[in-house]
């Protein structure tokens, strides 16, 4: 059977082989950071130049970053999916330009992007991929009230209205390199799988919600995920290891 709507999420881990570090790192801290310095909108507030200098080091830093076959494969699976008559909708909750760099057109990005900025004031968005500062003005409103366009903790994550239409027509659903510890993304396969949809989880490991899915291919998302999309492109049917849930 051919799944007409593959919905792929993914996570740090995607990315983690092309050199950017992942959130839950053992020594609790991101980019030798807290969360709570950086990535929470009372930071904005305590420390502004902080927060802009941490995401002015994290964008210069990918532009010096490569796409893996990871991403290459999630591309190709987009790129020629539809060619049998399906849909891949691909939502991401990585701040990173790979997906995009390694070919993919089109991105959900649920938790912003590094190459964005946002006004706080008149919550316009737009591409900027140069350092932004705290006396920064608006180009639309002319504010002085921009900021990097990250979703910080409590922040309600973007497109929720799209990624739920998504996660409600989709046959298969598959989530590469996220630990299922932040939600509402932790909560995809969930609700997918209440709709019927088939799960898979690529990790390095059994992530928080292994129990969620039908089953998942351990190792690095490198390897694992370029077999799986070959292998359906070829014979539309779901790779399977001995390491099922
Ligand atoms: N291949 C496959 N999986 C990997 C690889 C790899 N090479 N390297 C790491 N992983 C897995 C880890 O085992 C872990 O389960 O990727 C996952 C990364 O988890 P997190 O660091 O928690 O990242 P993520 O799930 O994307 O975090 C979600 O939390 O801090 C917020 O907004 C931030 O978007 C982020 C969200």
């Amino acid at each position: 059977m051919d799944y007409q709507h593959i919905v792929v999420l993914t996570g740090a881990g995607v990315s983690a082989e092309s050199g950017i570090p992942v959130f839950r790192s053992e020594t609790g801290l991101w980019e030798n950071h807290r969360v709570e310095d950086v990535c929470v909108p009372e930071a904005l507030v305590r420390n502004p130049r902080l927060v802009h200098d941490f995401y002015n080091t994290m964008r210069r830093n990918l532009k010096t970053k490569d796409p893996n076959p990871a991403h290459r494969a999630i591309a190709k699976l987009q790129q020629e999916w539809p060619q049998r008559g399906g849909k891949v909708t691909l939502v991401t909750q990585n701040i990173d330009d790979l997906h995009e760099m390694a070919g993919s057109m089109e991105v959900i990005h649920m938790h912003g992007e590094l190459n964005s900025l946002l006004c706080a004031k008149c919550g316009r968005r737009w591409f900027n991929d140069e350092d932004s500062s705290p006396e920064d003005i608006c180009p639309h409103c002319k504010a002085q009230a921009v900021r990097p366009d990250i979703v910080f903790f409590g922040e309600i994550p973007y497109y929720m209205d799209e990624i739920t239409a998504a996660l409600a027509a989709c046959d298969l659903f598959i989530a590469v390199g996220t630990s299922g510890v932040v939600y509402p993304a932790a909560g995809f396969c969930q609700y997918a799988r209440a709709q019927h949809a088939v799960c898979v989880e690529f990790n390095l490991e059994k992530s928080a919600v292994a129990t969620n899915f039908h089953y998942g291919l351990y190792g690095k998302a490198s390897q694992t995920v370029p077999a799986f999309v070959k292998h359906l492109l070829i014979t539309g049917q779901l790779l399977r290891t001995d390491e099922e849930i």
